[in-house]
């Protein structure tokens, strides 16, 4: 049962971190070694607004959380702390109920999960990697001849984007998906004067005129083949589901893209401009993973009733927020800090029935991997236009990624 005034032990009560802020402090990193120091591994903090949640930092904690699901469950209607929250809470567009797979449970999970599998399974991943060249060798293009680029708006975000509306059955470059992905990137990102509501409410009409052109005439496409898929999905869940899909393609990917250049151009281990240097692009992908992950933390799980959790009293209704980047740098499972191994068993896609969708991390690899071999290959003598201490972080605790990644080179024209 819930309980309007917080209970002793409540993350409300004192002693509790405020987390939006703290990004500004340290490399994540150290934050989250001095914030499992001081708290253990399920710290309690505040998120904006002095709205209480749990840090779940440990690495056999996530992977526990995201576990039981008859636990800690995914919709966030249960939260306890609703009343406290204003309509126009900048978390919102994370933690607000949508009728998308991203907020379903238990057998109708299953259903949408299962269609989003089965559809993404079957995209080629040749014919993926073949649309991200086009697609990075336009976007390069636009910038060749200049000798300077900033790759975050120029290429590192444009890219993923453009992929995901491919493989979801949009023809590529016409006006229309242009706009589209304009407008989702005003939706995801807005920048000063943008209007982003308003871009979502395009985003929305165009996916719905999507869903409508593939139910009339299918294609080799992600969007046909859920519309096709035998679970019966109606028009408006297929919707639903892809903008989760699009979305969830688009930023982290973005970031998995960009932190992958910077590991590339400032690390000498990477030495990128004398040829054979001793450790690849996919080494670079690996290590983004485990050390600057492009989704740190994620909101979340909310429990479905009282619980123990490393030694903490969760109540039902309570949020917590998974430390995916937190649960990486484990010194339990670093003791040596030596992180960064060359295996997968990060938890940068999550864990258990809502972890990113099995085929989507070998597609956001094939993405990522292009794009970063791709503009390499172009523009081979590419440096970074400031110094290394000279790029800045997003300050944001749940993206990590960079604010621009200003670049130059020897220009070339095409
Ligand atoms: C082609 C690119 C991608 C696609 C299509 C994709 C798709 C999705 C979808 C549909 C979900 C919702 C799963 C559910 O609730 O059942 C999801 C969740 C997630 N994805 Fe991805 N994703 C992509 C790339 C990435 C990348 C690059 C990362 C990070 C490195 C990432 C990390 C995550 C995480 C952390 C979750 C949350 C899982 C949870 O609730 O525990 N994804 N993704």
């Amino acid at each position: 049962m819930t309980d309007a005034t917080p209970p002793p032990g409540c993350p409300a009560h004192s002693g509790a971190v405020a987390l939006s802020g703290l990004e500004y402090q340290q490399t994540p990193s150290e934050l989250y070694r001095s914030l499992r120091r001081e708290h253990g591994a399920i710290a309690p903090v505040l998120l904006d607004g002095d709205i209480p949640a749990w840090l779940v930092l440990g690495y056999p904690e996530v992977t526990y959380v995201t576990s039981h699901d008859e636990l800690f469950a995914r919709d966030s209607r249960r939260w306890n702390q609703w009343e406290h929250i204003p309509a126009d809470w900048p978390l919102m567009p994370f933690v607000g109920y949508q009728p998308s797979v991203l907020f379903t449970e238990g057998a109708e999970h299953q259903r949408r999960a299962g269609v989003i599998t089965e559809a993404l399974e079957e995209v080629d991943q040749f014919e993926l990697a073949r649309d991200c060249e086009r697609i990075a060798d336009q976007l390069i293009d636009a910038f060749a001849g200049s000798g300077r680029a900033e790759l975050m708006a120029a290429f590192a975000h444009a890219l993923p984007m453009r992929a995901a509306v491919q493989f979801c059955g949009m023809p590529a470059g016409s006006t229309d998906t242009e706009q589209l992905v304009d407008d989702l990137r005003i939706s995801l990102d807005a920048a000063e004067g943008d209007d982003p509501v308003a871009a979502y409410g395009r985003v929305g009409a165009r996916i719905q005129q999507l869903v409508k052109e593939k139910r009339e005439s299918p294609g080799p496409d992600v969007t046909s083949r859920m519309l096709a898929h035998p679970a019966g999905l109606t028009d408006e869940e297929v919707v639903q589901d892809l903008i989760s899909v699009i979305a969830a393609a688009q930023q982290p990917t973005a970031n998995w893209i960009c932190n992958t250049l910077r590991l590339l151009l400032t690390d000498e281990r990477f030495a990128l401009n004398v040829s054979g240097g001793r450790l690849s692009v996919g080494q670079a992908l690996n290590e983004v993973l485990w050390l600057d992950t492009p989704t740190q933390n994620f909101i979340g799980r909310w429990a479905v009733r009282d619980t123990q959790l490393g030694g903490r009293q969760i109540r039902a209704g309570d949020c917590l927020v998974l430390g995916l980047a937190a649960a990486n740098t484990d010194p339990q499972i670093w003791p040596e800090s030596q992180v960064g191994a060359e295996n997968s068993a990060h938890l940068s896609f999550s864990n258990g029935e809502h972890r990113c969708p099995y085929p989507a991390p070998l597609l956001a690899d094939v993405i990522a991997r292009t794009a970063v071999e791709t503009l390499l290959e172009r523009l081979p003598d590419l440096v970074l236009a400031v110094e290394p201490q000279e790029l800045t972080w997003r300050p944001s605790i749940w993206m990590r990624g960079l604010t621009s990644l200003p670049v130059q080179f020897t220009p070339v024209s095409h």
